[in-house]
């Protein structure tokens, strides 16, 4: 390209629409002047992608147009959109409705950690907001790794951990029902524990696009793989306490017509279930995923269940 050209283009570049700004020091930003849809330009969509993977986790105000359709050709723009979850129904093609009648995500967690294909990007819709409260928090893995003393990357580095849909899953959402059996969310636990999935991944997975090392918990974490219980629970505890240092984490506070987008690769996020019994709904869209790999190259493996319905391979 000539030189008179390229200086063209940086103008042009220069004088998009598009505004990128940062929330805090290692997670978040707001992203004005894109209207999200499967109309994007090129030019739009590389720079939103590029936003994504410098700051883990996008904002997006005044997205009123978008319905499921249009959410999902977004989403048909960025990756390739999976079913709405290995054993959630959903909309029964790619929308799983987050409702605060079926439970609340109010636990650290990374999107769909107890197959081998983890989603490599979630986008979430507000619906329906409750009058206060209903925040969600997401924390950057990444930083939490580079943050670690050597002494713990090199423990880390080596650990590998089983993730399951089974158990503790259960434990948190009887932590926010006070009185009694909720049919709702009974049935809703029941539907997601109805195919027992367990994978074991790398504590440290080597992001695909980046290169960048992350720390891969959350709570679908059950043990580490050749550790006694006590030992395991206690450096899961002393890893996850670096991943949800208040630094390194970001608070979103929904409004009508949100979209957040985050990099599910380098994140754990948080739904914080302070509104009471008021009605909170989010409709998710994931995209597909590679199977997690450790920094000596070695990829996760499922021990109990085939999650190909879920995605192809990414
Ligand atoms: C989720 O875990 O995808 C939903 C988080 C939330 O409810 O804010």
């Amino acid at each position: 390209m000539s030189t008179e050209l390229a200086s063209q283009s940086d103008v042009r570049s220069t004088e998009s629409p598009i505004r990128i700004a940062k929330l805090g020091s290692v997670i978040g930003a707001v992203i004005e002047g894109v209207r999200l849809g499967g109309e994007l330009s090129d030019d739009a969509l590389s720079r939103v992608r590029a936003a994504l993977l410098e700051h883990k986790v996008i904002f997006f105000r005044h997205q009123d147009h978008l319905d499921d359709a249009g959410q999902y050709e977004f989403a048909e723009r960025l990756g390739v959109p999976t079913a709405p979850h290995p054993t959630l129904r959903g909309d029964g093609q790619a929308v799983l409705p987050i409702n605060s009648e079926e439970g609340k995500a109010n636990s650290w967690h990374t999107d769909v950690t107890f197959i081998d294909r983890v989603p490599a990007i979630s986008i979430l819709r507000a619906i329906t907001l409750p009058e206060y409260g209903g925040s969600t928090t997401w924390a950057n893995t990444v930083a939490a790794y580079q943050g670690l003393h050597p002494a713990l990357k090199a423990l880390a580095d080596r650990l590998w951990a089983v993730h399951s849909n089974v158990n503790d899953y259960v434990a948190t959402r009887d932590e926010v029902r006070i009185g009694g059996v909720d049919v709702k969310q009974e049935a809703h636990s029941r539907e997601f524990v109805s195919t027992a999935y367990e994978t074991e991944h790398p504590v440290v997975r080597v992001h695909p696009e980046t290169g960048e090392r992350s720390l891969l918990l959350g709570n679908f974490t059950r043990r580490l793989v050749g550790l006694s219980k006590q030992d395991s629970a206690a450096i899961v505890e002393l890893l996850q306490r670096h991943v949800t240092r208040l630094e390194n984490t970001v608070r979103w506070n929904w409004q009508p017509g949100d979209v957040a987008v985050w990099d599910n690769r380098a994140t754990q996020h948080y739904g914080i279930a302070d509104y009471d019994d008021q009605r909170r709904l989010l409709h998710r869209i994931t995209l597909a995923g590679t199977v997690p790999v450790s920094v000596d190259g070695v990829t996760s493996t499922p021990r109990t269940g085939d999650a190909s319905h879920f995605s192809e391979l990414a």
